[in-house]
């Protein structure tokens, strides 16, 4: 297959761990034969500082051209400590993914076997996990009307949804659960906002025409204290921007580090690849950063293409590392392996297994260690 991938590196450790998934998706390049084009786009305060401006048009048109983009992380401690900015490097990333009209952004959260011991949570609580996040990405309290007083004493950040905006997500999760348990969770806080009693007239409509899918309403604050007590109740979880936002971060802890949840944006035209966690500014250039979730967040892109072998053997690559401990400092404290040598071991161990005819017992999990 060809694809035009665009790289947005944006800002901390964002370009470093893009560099390992890049070495990926080159290892299938490779070992299944398909012939990937990457360039690089500026975005965030890597282009505010370049150019003046978050998202430069060249980045978003190249964005637009391409058949994928793959981000990395935004943000850097300059703008979080200045509250009188008036653009802020997130502005870029938010901007991209309403032109891109990424509505859709789903986070698969799966307990890796490997590290069950790593998350403070205990391990009978955790086993089992296999949920996914499906997030509003382009409207409600994100892009909402802002506005602060002149005299900067009073603020205010408009929460808006649509019927068509809950709608076109809730039927991506529905269809979702449909292909998976079956169980949906739409997770509001209807006893208090407007927004969230729509959310709960549109879908519940919709939840008619998937009579096999079992829906279930819950508010985000024991939605919240149940993903701590007893995750695997869940399937799918639907949420708008920000209440997905906020859950999904609550799950890094049940996997036991930030570093290794992917996610994929996905829209009727575009689709992005974007780690879950933030730039981390302070690992910037230290060679310690996680470079899982962005190698992740490519196994995603191959998945979206229909390219499953490909997206297998990647994920079977990074559960080898984890069981062989070739794993950065936030997943085993006292390892020896940094960013690069991560993304090393994992882009060496992708094989495509109808080649390869020395089966071994590594090799066991291709195939059907789907993160989905
Ligand atoms: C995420 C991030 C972004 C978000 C930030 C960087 C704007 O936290 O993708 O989860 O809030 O959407
Ligand atoms: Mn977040």
């Amino acid at each position: 297959m060809q694809l035009n991938i665009a790289l947005l590196g944006g800002d901390g450790i964002g370009p470093e761990v893009m560099a390992q998934a890049v070495k990926c998706l080159q290892a299938v390049e490779e070992n299944f034969g398909h012939d990937f084009t990457f360039t690089e786009g500026l975005i965030g305060a890597a282009a505010m500082d370049k150019v003046g401006d978050p998202i430069p048009k060249e980045t978003l048109k190249l964005c637009k051209e391409s058949d994928a983009v793959l981000f990395g992380a935004i943000g850097t401690p300059e703008y979080d400590n200045n509250p009188n900015a008036k653009v802020r490097p997130e502005d870029g990333l938010l901007y991209l993914r309403k032109e891109l009209d990424l509505f859709t952004n789903i986070r698969p959260i799966k307990v890796f076997p490997a590290l069950i011991n790593n998350s403070p949570l205990k391990k009978e609580v955790i086993a089992g996990t296999d949920l996914v996040i499906y997030r509003e990405l382009t409207s409600g309290i994100y892009f909402g009307e802002k506005s602060l007083s002149p005299d900067g004493s009073e603020a205010m950040d408009v929460c808006k949804y649509t019927e068509e905006e809950i709608s076109r997500v809730a039927h991506m999760a529905f269809k979702a659960a449909k292909k998976r348990k079956r169980k949906l969770t739409l997770v509001d806080k209807a006893h208090v906002l407007e927004t969230s009693r729509l959310w709960r007239k549109v879908v519940g409509n919709i939840a008619e025409s998937y009579p096999e899918v079992e829906l279930t309403c819950m508010y985000i604050d024991n939605a919240s204290m149940l993903m701590s007590l007893n995750p695997s109740q869940f399937d799918v979880i639907l949420a708008s921007n920000m209440f997905g936002d906020i859950l999904s971060a609550q799950c890094n802890v049940l996997i036991g580090s930030s570093g290794l949840l992917p996610s994929a944006s996905i829209g009727t035209e575009n689709a992005m690849f974007e780690p879950i966690h933030g730039s981390y500014p302070q690992a910037k250039d230290k060679d310690i950063a996680n470079p899982v979730a962005a190698i992740l967040s490519a196994a995603l892109l191959l998945n979206h293409f229909g390219l499953t072998d490909e997206f297998n053997s990647v994920v079977a690559a990074v559960h080898k590392s984890f069981r062989k401990k070739i794993v950065t400092i936030d997943v085993m404290g006292g390892t020896k392996y940094g960013t690069e040598s991560v993304g090393d071991f994992i882009a060496a161990n992708i094989v495509d297994v109808d080649n390869n005819l020395n089966i071994n017992d590594e090799n066991i999990d291709l195939g059907k260690s789907t993160i989905i």
